[in-house]
C-alpha cells in the first residue's frame, strides 16, 4: 500500500507512475489552470492528466512551465481522441500534443475510446511512438474485456493502464479483475461519479467515523482496491483535501459496504456504443 501522494507504482513496462494524479478536465482558462496546477504541485500531486478532447493541453503546458521544475519531476498523461485515430493521424496527433504541452515526451498516452475502424492502426502508432521515445508508456481508456481480447490478437505490447469510469455506484469489479489478470493497472476517471456519490449516506457515516470527508473516503476506497485515481477540482481547498488521504485506513467491512453500493450507474458513455458509432455521444 502506498503511503504518500508522491509514491509511485511500477507499471508492467517497468516505468513508474504515481497512483494519484490531478485531473484537468473542464479547466478551460489559463488563470484557473495556473492556480490549480500550482496548488496541486504544492500538495504533492506529480501526475497531471489531460486529453486532446479537453482542449487544454496548451494551458497545462504553460502552467507546468511556470512551476519552473525539472520535467522529470512530473508525469503527464494525454489521450488521443476518436477523430485523430488511425496510424499516421495518431502519430501526427502525438506530435501536436508534444508541441502544445511544450515537452519532448509524454509519460503515458491513452486511446481515449475504442473505435472499430481504426482499432489496430491506432495501437500500431502507439507502439511506434513508444519505440521513438515520444511516449514512455502506452495504454487505453474505456476498454471492455472484449476490446482487450481483440487487441491482444495483434499487439506486440499490451496496454499498461486502462482508465475507466469507476466509483462507488459503478464499481466494475469484473473489469478491474480482467485488467489485473492482464497486468494492466486500472485507473478511475470520475472517481466520485462526477460528484454523484458525494451525498451517499453510507459513505458519509463511514467518513464521519474517520474524521474525513466523503470525497476523501471514496478516494481512499479506490487506493485500497489497488486502483489509481485522478480526482479533479478547481477549488484549492478541495484539491488539498483530495491529497490528504494517506493517514487513515478503511476496514475490510467498510470497504465491502462501499463496494456494495454499486448500481451500474454510468455518468459517461457506454464504451461499446462509442466503439460502434466511433465518437462520444453528440450531447457531450
Ligand atoms: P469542484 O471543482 O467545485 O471542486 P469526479 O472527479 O468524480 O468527476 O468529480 C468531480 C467533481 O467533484 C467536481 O465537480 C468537483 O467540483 C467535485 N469535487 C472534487 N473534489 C471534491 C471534494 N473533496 N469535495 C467535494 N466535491 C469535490
Amino acid at each position: 500500500m502506498i503511503n504518500s501522494i508522491k509514491d509511485t507504482i511500477k507499471l508492467a513496462d517497468g516505468n513508474e507512475m504515481p497512483m494519484e494524479g490531478f485531473g484537468t478536465y473542464k479547466l478551460d482558462n489559463q488563470e484557473t489552470m495556473d492556480q490549480a496546477v500550482k496548488t496541486a504541485f504544492e500538495c504533492g500531486y506529480r501526475l497531471f492528466d489531460t486529453a486532446q478532447f479537453y482542449n487544454n493541453e496548451e494551458l497545462l503546458g504553460n502552467s507546468i512551465k511556470k512551476l519552473e521544475i525539472n520535467r522529470k519531476e512530473i508525469f503527464i498523461t494525454d489521450k488521443i481522441p476518436e477523430p485523430k485515430q488511425g496510424y499516421q493521424s495518431t502519430l501526427d496527433a502525438i506530435d501536436e500534443s508534444l508541441s502544445r504541452l511544450q515537452t519532448d515526451y509524454i509519460d503515458l498516452i491513452l486511446v481515449h475510446w475504442p473505435i472499430h475502424s481504426q482499432f489496430f492502426a491506432t495501437w500500431r502508432a502507439f507502439e511506434k511512438a513508444k519505440a521513438d521515445g515520444k511516449v514512455k508508456s502506452i495504454g487505453v481508456s474505456n476498454y471492455h474485456q472484449t476490446h482487450l481480447d481483440l487487441l491482444s490478437t495483434a499487439a506486440d505490447e499490451m496496454p499498461v493502464v486502462n482508465q475507466i469510469e469507476d466509483h462507488p455506484y459503478l464499481t466494475q469489479e469484473p473489469m478491474v479483475a480482467a485488467n489485473k489478470q492482464r497486468n494492466i493497472l486500472t485507473q478511475a476517471w470520475s472517481p466520485m461519479g462526477r460528484g454523484a456519490t458525494l451525498q451517499d449516506p453510507t459513505i458519509k457515516s463511514i467518513a464521519e467515523k474517520h474524521g474525513k470527508s466523503t470525497a476523501q473516503t471514496i478516494l481512499r476506497w479506490h487506493l485500497q482496491r489497488g486502483i489509481s485515481i485522478i480526482p479533479k477540482s478547481s477549488n484549492p481547498e478541495r484539491i488539498k483535501q483530495n491529497a490528504n488521504i494517506y493517514d487513515f485506513n478503511l476496514s475490510d467491512d467498510e470497504m465491502k459496504q462501499i463496494s456494495s453500493l454499486n448500481q451500474e450507474q454510468r455518468t459517461g458513455d457506454d464504451p461499446e456504443l462509442v466503439y460502434e458509432i466511433e465518437h462520444q455521444y453528440p450531447t457531450k
